[in-house]
């Protein structure tokens, strides 16, 4: 049996920050202290008007190819975890696997909203242990900033937007040593964007509730509840299934939502503050993206290491949740060669050019099958 180990590993954010004065000064009624006190979040990075899931999911992947040295064409499988996509359809790693030029891999998005990013590297390591792919590439990306309503003060401070992204590749030692995914979609109304699918259409216009069901709605506290219990659960599952004990874990990244979430979460698992990862102050949630952020900026500040186990556990809208233990296989510290940067500039030209060549034949194709048809009737 192959199996999966994560050889690169990149994050992209947003250039503007957003402090938690800026909703004080919009008129919000709340404080930075406020803010600071209840969820650990100081500020939160907001994607511009221009700035689509797809285009930070592609930074991110470019970073994480250059770090694992991989050509994009190298890449199986493209899995972009995210519940902001680009549009509804085609999936947005579609567009991302365009746009690195990953030219042999499948692509597909996966929606298990704040899990998404586990869920995905349970599913990509997944192809790799069955021997069905070598490279895959794992994407955490979203953009919630655009579903939240500026008037509502227990959602619009949470949030954030980015994109983090790691290349699993076959070894022969693992790696990816276990993992659980759950849901219990009883709670699906906890944490819900009602329109933009098939039930609510039109943004909700049409049925005389205004546009407010393409907003994101949460019950805080229910949600508080179920995700310090939850992730805490899964941790205990993937630790005692990976033969581990909680001390042997060297480090625990949780999904960044609030800081009290992350600390009660170490609290039940017996886990020490020390062995914790926390970056939610800088970013506040960034939904799918905040595990591989977290785990870029664990490894960028030195706290994991080659034979380091390290817990992931997750949980979100759904509701879902899913945990995964790693056995870190690789040097943090092997740099990046200096031609990589350079190839993966080439190899993204040539593929700017080789979809555009390929949209022109198209319309070309279409062109000659039309003049044929007219002919012929
Ligand atoms: N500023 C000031 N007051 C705020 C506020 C804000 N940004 N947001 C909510 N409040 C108020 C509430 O309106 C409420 O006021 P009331 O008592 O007058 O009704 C009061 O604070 C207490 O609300 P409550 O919801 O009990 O606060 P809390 O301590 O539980 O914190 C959350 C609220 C949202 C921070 C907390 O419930 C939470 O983090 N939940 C989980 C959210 C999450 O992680 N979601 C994503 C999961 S993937």
């Amino acid at each position: 049996m192959a199996y999966a180990q994560i050889v690169g590993w990149g994050m992209h954010v947003p250039s503007r920050v957003v402090g938690n004065d800026t909703f004080v000064k919009m008129g919000l009624d709340t404080t930075h202290d406020w803010i600071v006190s209840r969820t650990g979040i100081e500020e939160r990075r907001i994607a511009g008007k221009d700035e689509a899931t797809s285009d930070l999911a592609v930074r991110a992947a470019r970073r994480a190819l250059n770090v694992a040295g991989a050509h994009a064409s190298e890449i199986d499988l493209v899995i972009v975890a995210t519940c902001t996509p680009d549009h509804l359809m085609p999936a947005t790693a579609s567009l991302v696997q365009n746009r690195i030029g990953a030219t042999h891999a499948g692509a597909m998005d996966l929606n298990a909203a704040c899990s998404g990013f586990v869920y995905a590297l349970a599913m990509g390591a997944g192809q790799i242990e069955a021997s069905r792919a070598k490279q895959v590439l794992v994407i955490g990306a979203d953009e919630l900033s655009i579903y939240l309503d500026r008037r509502d003060r227990s959602t619009s401070v949470l949030f954030g937007d980015g994109a983090g992204a790691v290349v699993l590749r076959a070894a022969p030692e693992p790696g990816v040593l276990y993992s659980t995914m759950g849901s219990d979609g009883s709670g699906a109304d906890l944490l819900i964007i009602p329109a933009g699918g098939s039930r609510i259409r039109n943004n909700g216009k049409s049925n005389g509730r205004g546009n407010g069901d393409r907003y994101l709605r949460m019950n805080g506290p229910q949600i508080f509840r179920s995700a310090t219990q939850i992730m805490a659960q899964a941790a205990e599952k993937v630790i005692a299934n990976s033969g581990l004990k909680p001390d042997q874990v060297d480090l625990l990244i949780p999904h960044q939502a609030n800081l009290r979430i992350i600390e009660s979460t170490a609290r039940r698992l017996g886990i020490p503050a020390q062995k914790v990862f926390s970056n939610v102050g800088q970013y506040g949630n960034t939904s799918a993206a905040s595990i591989p952020i977290a785990l870029c900026e664990a490894i960028g500040t030195g706290r994991v290491k080659r034979g380091h186990n390290v817990v992931l556990t997750s949980f979100g809208a759904g509701l879902s949740w899913a945990a995964l233990t790693l056995r870190w296989g690789v040097n943090v510290d092997a740099h990046v060669a200096p031609w990589t940067p350079i190839r993966q500039s080439v190899e993204t030209q040539v593929a700017a050019m080789r979809s555009a060549l390929r949209r022109q034949g198209r319309r070309v194709g279409a062109t000659i099958s039309e003049r044929l048809h007219r002919d012929d009737s």
